[in-house]
């Protein structure tokens, strides 16, 4: 089967520079060979980012391709074989159909309220004058806050100690480039003891199956109707048989709202942070809007500011989160960029690579929040939640937080970033995130009209 070009070095040396640097791979490529080309990851993967043809793919992503599960691997570990980005077909479907609700408009709302008290209370904890680490805050509201979605009301010893272990697991899990290499060979996943990297890996994560299950019981033991977070849907959930899903299937599920669902919000209000107060036109902009908030502005009014919105999503289009869609496999004869491709071809829609479009994006490298008021993108221009039968269940949720989080921020804080440098991206486990540590100082509070403390 003849495949579009593509580097010619053996397939371990593209794995490694995969692995290492991603983006630039994806770079040098898309200057090389355009908009469709081949690289040998272990197997050849064809790589697209043209719009057109990302909107056959994802139209057509359960007629003409599929969403094959073997793609996932790397994200086993994490969240175990039961997990929804390890299903495939109907099995993939039905559970989608389960967490969806979850995460709906009417859901979501619910949750503002959630997310402006963590926030407020992790802000508390920034004192006048002190610096503070900006990854380091947003992991801690955006985990307290997917707790809570998960598990409702969730306080406690456990919830205290499976903070703490995720938080540890997703380190561990490939918070650096060669941290990744654990994740995608599993000839490496070896139990060398409790003080090796994957033998530790491996213990925090039966400590946290463990606490997981004995929620599950703890909820078995006393049944309550009332409530309605999604730990508590997917246990009333029956299959076509009448049978409801076991323990380890409910944990597996839940590690993958717990991880999917707090470390990518955490990176992109990272970078948004950083933008902000790299250019501070941005920042005033930003706040010449948000100060205009009065006591009674809702949440969903929040989430249609124009210019709130064009910040973020320019954060999540010029260094996305997740580089690559979930992979998809050809099914049918299909014509892409005029590359005939046949069944069982594998491919990856290139996130970084559209998103970086010159025809698009005029001035690509340039952080500018304005090119998202001049013109609407089409959902395969700007695509950082990734679009059809895969596409991310917790978009909105993800966005809801980015705007009310960096709203109450910036209303209530006067910040300044500690090292005004460039900061690059970099492979973070099985993402990217900025490349080294952002610090940032609290000059002063805000001293604000009193809609902060609604807005909050
Ligand atoms: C800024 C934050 C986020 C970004 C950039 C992001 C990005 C993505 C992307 C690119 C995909 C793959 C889509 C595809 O292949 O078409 C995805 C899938 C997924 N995301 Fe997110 N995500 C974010 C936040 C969240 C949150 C908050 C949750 C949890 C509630 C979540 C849960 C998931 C799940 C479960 C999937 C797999 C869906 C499936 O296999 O059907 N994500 N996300």
């Amino acid at each position: 089967m003849k495949l579009p070009n593509g580097p010619q070095a053996p397939s371990f040396i593209q794995m490694f520079q995969f692995i290492v640097n991603p983006l630039s791979v994806l770079e040098k490529c898309a200057k090389r060979y355009g908009d469709i080309y081949t690289l040998n990851l272990k197997s050849p993967v064809v790589f697209i980012s043209n719009p057109q043809a990302l909107q056959h793919i994802l139209t057509n992503d359960t007629k003409d391709f599929s969403v094959p599960s073997e793609g996932n691997k790397p994200f086993e570990p994490l969240m175990g074989k039961h997990s929804v980005i390890m299903a495939s077909g109907n099995a993939h479907r039905r559970q989608r159909q389960l967490l969806m609700p979850s995460f709906h408009g009417d859901r979501i709302r619910c949750y503002g309220e959630v997310i402006n008290r963590v926030t407020s209370q992790i802000m508390s904890q920034w004192e006048v004058g002190k610096q503070f680490s900006v990854r380091d805050g947003m992991q801690a509201i955006t985990m307290r806050v997917i707790m809570q979605a998960v598990f409702g009301i969730y306080e406690g010893d456990r919830a205290t100690e499976l903070e703490k272990l995720l938080g540890s697991m997703l380190d561990a899990g490939g918070s650096s480039p060669l941290k990744a290499a654990f994740l995608i060979f599993p000839v490496l996943q070896k139990d060398l003891g409790a003080k090796s990297y994957w033998g530790n890996f491996l213990r925090e994560r039966e400590r946290v199956y463990q606490l997981l299950n004995d929620e599950i019981e703890e909820r078995r033991a006393s049944p309550d109707d009332s409530r309605t977070d999604v730990l508590s849907m997917l246990m009333a959930a029956r299959d076509e048989n009448g049978e409801a899903m076991t323990n380890v299937e409910l944990s597996d599920e839940l590690m993958t709202l717990l991880t999917a669902g707090h470390e990518t919000t955490a990176t992109a209000l990272t970078w948004a942070l950083y933008w902000i107060h790299k250019f501070p036109e941005v920042r005033e902009k930003l706040l010449a809007e948000l100060d205009n908030l009065n006591e009674n502005t809702d949440f969903s009014t929040i989430n249609k500011l124009p210019y709130l919105n064009a910040v973020c999503n320019e954060t999540l289009r010029i260094y996305p989160v997740g580089i690559l869609l979930f992979q998809r496999k050809v099914e049918k004869p299909v014509s892409l960029c005029g590359h005939d491709l046949e069944p069982g071809t594998l491919l990856y829609g290139s996130i970084y690579s559209v998103h970086q479009r010159e025809d698009l994006y005029p001035e690509p490298k340039k952080f500018k929040p304005e090119r998202f008021l001049e013109r609407q993108f089409s959902p395969y221009e700007f695509i950082p939640f990734g679009g059809g039968a895969r596409r991310c269940i917790g978009m909105a949720l993800a966005q809801l937080e980015m705007k009310l989080i960096l709203t109450k921020i910036l209303k209530n804080l006067d910040l300044d970033l500690i090292d005004n440098g460039e900061i690059k991206p970099q492979r973070r486990g099985l993402v990217t995130g900025p490349n080294r540590p952002i610090q940032m100082l609290v000059k002063g509070k805000r001293a604000v009209n009193r809609s902060l403390e609604t807005v909050g």
